[in-house]
């Protein structure tokens, strides 16, 4: 089970994660932080869970992961920004956690993954889920007054642990390396990270991230299938705009920004999660 004192002891952060949370077992994290963030609770507050009965992944969909192998946890963020930034934040979540996965394995003499992102925020390995985010905003006259950030992340599951709805979607760093993932540190290090690149993403207004995220992905010139507000659509993934919306070209050679949506299928042999 992973243990919180430890977290606690070991944590070198300033605010994240300073007033944590931890449940065996939990409806979701996010819902439960953003209840906290209702009531009050201060910026960096994280809750942690070792399992989830009702995870929640974007477009309503189920977050699934067996109790006590990974990582499910919610950051609360109090940017006091316009709501067009939470995209630049997510975005910038999902470079925080692949930057803290290649670090974990370099510090651990581990094989390196590569990690590829999928807009607007997983991150794939071969093609396979190793974790997904959902920000969830709680908005005042278009500020976002608290932005939670639900991280799911695949550390120590195996394909026979894992629901068969996902068993084939889904990747853990302990199948891709072979070695069991020191949870704890993981999450210290990832913690750490994000307080100190949060800041200075912030400090550039975030004109670092779209170039940081656009280096991780390899889906720009591909044909995909897009769910789009106005329905399903092939598309060509062309760019990602400074707001972090997706720029696709239709079939007729249009150019559009899609501001919520996803990609659907990429490759050929691509699942959509
Ligand atoms: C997605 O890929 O669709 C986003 C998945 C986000 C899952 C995490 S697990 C911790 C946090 N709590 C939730 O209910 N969901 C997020």
């Amino acid at each position: 089970m992973l243990n919180c004192d430890i977290v606690r002891t070991r944590l070198k952060t300033m605010i994240l994660g300073r007033n944590l949370y931890c449940f065996q077992i939990i409806d979701s994290t996010n819902a439960h932080l953003l209840d906290l963030a209702r009531d009050g609770a201060p910026e960096g507050t994280v809750v942690l869970s070792e399992f989830q009965t009702a995870g929640r992944g974007r477009k309503e969909r189920r977050w699934f992961s067996s109790k006590g192998k990974n990582l499910l946890l919610s950051i609360l963020l109090r940017p006091e920004l316009e709501i067009e930034y939470a995209q630049k934040i997510t975005l910038a979540s999902a470079i925080i956690l692949a930057n803290t996965i290649d670090q974990y394995l370099k510090s651990k003499n581990l094989p390196p993954v590569d990690i590829r992102f999928k807009w607007p925020n997983d991150l794939l390995v071969n093609n396979r889920k190793l974790s997904g985010i959902l920000a969830e905003s709680i908005l005042q006259d278009k500020k976002i007054v608290a932005l939670v950030l639900g991280v799911g992340i695949n550390l120590n599951e195996m394909p026979e642990e894992r629901d068969p709805a996902i068993r084939e979607r889904a990747v853990s760093l302990k199948e891709l390396t072979g070695a069991d993932i020191d949870r704890e540190d993981f999450l210290c290090l990832f913690l750490e990270n994000f307080e100190k690149d949060y800041e200075r993403f912030e400090r550039t207004l975030y004109r670092q991230v779209i170039e940081e995220w656009k280096r991780r992905c390899n889906q720009f010139g591909q044909k995909v299938l897009l769910e789009t507000p106005f329905g399903e659509q092939e598309a060509i993934v062309r760019d990602i705009n400074d707001s972090g919306f997706l720029v696709y070209e239709d079939m007729a050679g249009k150019l559009h920004a899609l501001v919520t949506g996803e990609i659907i299928s990429g490759h050929k042999d691509a699942s959509g999660f």
